[in-house]
């Protein structure tokens, strides 16, 4: 069964009917305002912070599972019959309701046929102001005159994830709401304090209006859908009578009527809008602004021409067209999200424990940098001040807020010095390395102060291999050993080794030649450390276990190889001689599965106290031995950097979402985006996709394409080109926005190699090597490579 297609000139996958398998979901934001919209309108939306200034409720766990959302009613005032114009709530029968949803880049448009009457919603946020807006409009094409009623529906939260969810006593005698001037105001006092002890009350305002003059309005939810009644069925669309009912107290919802008397072949359009301000007059600045259609039409080209313009700056032309759906727009849309919002929030994460994750975050900034380096530096300088003296890290934190989680997940720091160096690379601003940021604990200290920090932690903190502890965990959240910090991670060991080696490169570049010197040894150090006790034969062990011994080693009956030292060995330059290629070989023997790579050998069958988190997981899925994507392009990544192109675009296909596309019915979770996981034996739903769009994967898989397949890479004095690729593509052309000026690349491949160059000219001119230098802003060059 297919679901949707992508309509690649569009930049849009169009969903051609409601029913996918499970609520698919996109993002409609700009900087502030995040509202999460599933192809049927059900979803939330937050100002700011999903913890503090939830908008929208939205139910987790609910069934069906995307409720309440977005939602616009329709009555014919003649029959009585109504409907609602993105199919859910109300449901029609699918034989009489043509329905299409096109997901677009921060934007949703659902358009849909019922009794003659067509119907579109476009959903989105303007980049100007943080308001949402809803454009609907209907458009008679039944051949006789009509008469309708129209009502959008939002249940509205009371700012608070947590307190929404559990202060039921509470929260509906707080609620205050006011009509005034055809304008819902809500604006119930909302506690960021934390706990009884600490109340911090603080008066949030929301608004939700509309273009047109209103018949009618309600308020109140339980007047609104009536008893023993859902949103499938409200009371009021039913009779279609509006209470005009507005009092503090109960569940606020805004739902405001309209009546449409449309002439045949006539339309007729409402913007429905709604915003958040700690101060209500802020209101008056929008929504006089938002009544007016040519206003919201020009808002909306602009969502539309913003991410035309930050897509621009990495564009390809391959012989493999699902490598360029995913590549011009899917995987970078994906990575920006992920750049914005971490984990934090989506269909299946509630927005309400600590905000972004410190590895997530430093890895998901990777792969949009290139795209929105503001959004890389800011969350840099984010990561930078939530770094600790002794350079480890608080492994989450909330933005604006002095909120931090735990510490001590050893892998954390690391991160932080791949993606500064990466950022730097990229964009050529010394200023995140210069520039003095706080660490928790102690006095401000340049950023490269806290990077080599970074690294001398883990220097410090080794076990009795001379490995890396893990702390609490390393990359692998689930391989936690409760109580014991001390066990020794292979994985910290070859990440701290490929930090290291950015380090010495950034250090030798800054022509810091002490520090250059001290980080080679230190990475010499561990390198011998790793192929001395971690190599098993045919691949790298994964964990020193203080009561089990080594973990990730052949002959165990549970988890005896996995995959995440392997490419970072080869990647670190760990792996000597032939021990890449051994290792990888390996996982691709014991590990490669249709859907990907096997996270690793067989899955832990129960709770295992001494193998911890992993194991009470059931076997096949999350860490537990499923196709965990986040470390397959991490293999694509070295299977490139090892010359193996063939093999590269291989696993890129079995991830990939276009492949997902053509197995949507077994896949169920959204097509256009990579998800956290696929299920494996012994799980019962093998091929399932879990936990779409906030993963890892995004980002790391535009690391994968744009830097080891495509091979242009940022490097401090400028793009080193070194393509990756399979022996029949006999070229590709690339656009490339590289610190201001835009390079077109053409690669030709004569001999059909899969990795190698020949020579490379810019304008015309032959260079030396494969390095071509960083050019003035705003100039733009003629690149052309010659494999072989
Ligand atoms: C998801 C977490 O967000 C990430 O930090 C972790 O690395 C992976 N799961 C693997 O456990």
């Amino acid at each position: 069964m297919k679901y949707g297609y992508f309509d690649d000139a569009a930049r849009e996958y169009v969903i051609t009917r409601p029913d996918t398998p499970q609520p698919w979901f996109n993002y409609i934001r700009n900087e502030d305002w995040c509202g999460l919209i599933s192809n049927t309108g059900g979803g939330t939306s937050f100002h700011k912070d999903p913890k503090y200034r939830r908008f929208l409720r939205y139910r987790y766990n609910n069934v069906p599972a995307d409720r309440p959302g977005r939602y616009v009613y329709l009555r014919d005032e003649e029959t009585g019959d109504f409907w609602s114009a993105t199919w859910a709530p109300v449901e029609k029968p699918l034989a009489k309701f043509r329905y299409e949803c096109r997901v677009g880049l921060n934007y949703q448009v659902v358009t849909s046929e019922y009794a003659g009457i067509e119907t579109e919603v476009v959903y989105f946020v303007s980049p100007d102001h943080d308001v949402e807006l809803w454009r609907f409009t209907a458009r008679n094409l039944s051949g006789r005159a009509r008469k309708l009623r129209a009502w959008c529906y939002a249940e509205l939260n009371v700012w608070g994830a947590m307190r929404d969810l559990v202060n039921m006593d509470n929260n509906p005698r707080c609620t205050r709401v006011e009509w005034k001037d055809n304008t819902l105001i809500h604006s119930t006092w909302n506690d960021t304090g934390g706990s009884l002890g600490t109340q911090n009350w603080v008066r949030v305002y929301g608004y939700v209006t509309s273009s047109e003059k209103p018949a009618g309005y309600d308020t109140d939810r339980d007047m609104f859908l009536g008893a023993y009644r859902s949103e499938a069925n409200p009371v009021v669309v039913e009779t279609g009578i509006p209470n005009n009912h507005c009092r503090n107290g109960g569940l606020p919802v805004a739902a405001i009527c309209h009546d449409l008397k449309l002439a045949p072949g006539k339309s007729k359009t409402i913007v429905y809008q709604m915003g958040v301000a700690d101060d209500p007059r802020e209101f008056r600045k929008c929504i006089p602004v938002y009544r007016k259609l040519a206003k919201v039409d020009a808002a909306f080209e602009k969502v539309k021409r913003s991410w035309d313009a930050r897509l621009g700056k990495l564009q390809a032309k391959t012989p493999d067209a699902d490598f360029d759906t995913v590549f011009n727009t899917w995987a970078p849309y994906q990575a920006v999200t992920t750049g914005y919002l971490s984990r934090s929030i989506c269909s299946w994460k509630w927005g309400a424990s600590v905000g972004l994750g410190f590895r997530d975050t430093s890895q998901d900034v990777m792969g949009c940098v290139h795209t929105a380096s503001d959004l890389a530096r800011l969350r840099l300088s984010q990561l930078l001040a939530v770094q600790y003296a002794d350079g480890t890290a608080a492994h989450g934190f909330v933005p604006d807020t002095p909120e931090v989680s735990d510490r001590d997940f050893y892998d954390d720091h690391l991160w932080l010095v791949l993606s500064a160096a990466n950022y730097v690379k990229e964009t050529g601003d010394l200023s995140l390395l210069t520039d003095k940021v706080k660490f928790l604990d102690e006095k401000p200290a340049a950023g490269y102060e806290h990077l080599s920090r970074a690294l001398d932690a883990t220097m410090r903190l080794t076990g009795k291999h001379g490995l890396p502890k893990i702390g609490c965990a390393d990359w692998n959240d689930g391989l936690v050993n409760p109580g014991d910090h001390n066990n020794e991670s292979v994985f910290d060991a070859v990440l701290f080794c490929a930090a290291c080696r950015e380090f010495v490169a950034l250090a030798e570049f800054l022509g810091k030649k002490a520090d250059a010197v001290k980080y080679r040894r230190s990475y010499e150090t561990m390198k011998a450390r790793v192929n001395k006790h971690a190599w098993d034969g045919g691949w790298y062990r994964r964990v020193w276990h203080r009561k089990r011994g080594w973990m990730g080693a052949k002959g165990l009956k549970f988890g005896s190889i996995f995959v995440e030292p392997q490419p970072w060995a080869v990647l670190s330059g760990v792996a000597d001689g032939k021990r890449g290629v051994t290792a990888l070989d390996s996982v691709w023997r014991l590990l490669g599965t249709e859907y990907g790579i096997r996270l690793h050998g067989r899955p832990f069958e129960d709770y295992d106290p001494e193998v911890g988190a992993i194991s009470i997981v059931l076997p096949g899925t999350k860490e537990n031995g499923s196709v965990f994507h986040h470390p397959n392009p991490w293999v694509i990544c070295a299977e490139a950097a090892l010359g193996r192109g063939e093999k590269a675009m291989e696993l890129l296909r079995r991830i990939s979402p276009a492949t997902k596309n053509r197995i949507a019915e077994t896949h169920q979770v959204e097509p256009y985006v990579f998800c956290q996981w696929t299920g494996l034996p012994p799980f019962k739903h093998v091929g399932r996709g879990a936990n779409p769009w906030l993963t890892g994967t995004a980002s790391w898989v535009m690391v994968a394409m744009s830097q080891y397949i495509l091979g242009l890479k940022p490097d401090y004095a400028g793009l080193r080109i070194d393509p990756c690729v399979p022996k029949s593509w006999n070229e590709f052309e690339v656009t490339r926005v590289f610190r201001g000026a835009t390079f077109h690349i053409s690669v030709r491949n004569p001999k059909g190699v899969e990795k190698g160059v020949a020579c490379v000219t810019l304008d015309g001119r032959a260079l030396e090597g494969n390095l071509v230098p960083a050019q003035r802003k705003g100039t733009s060059h003629e690149v052309e490579v010659t494999m072989g």
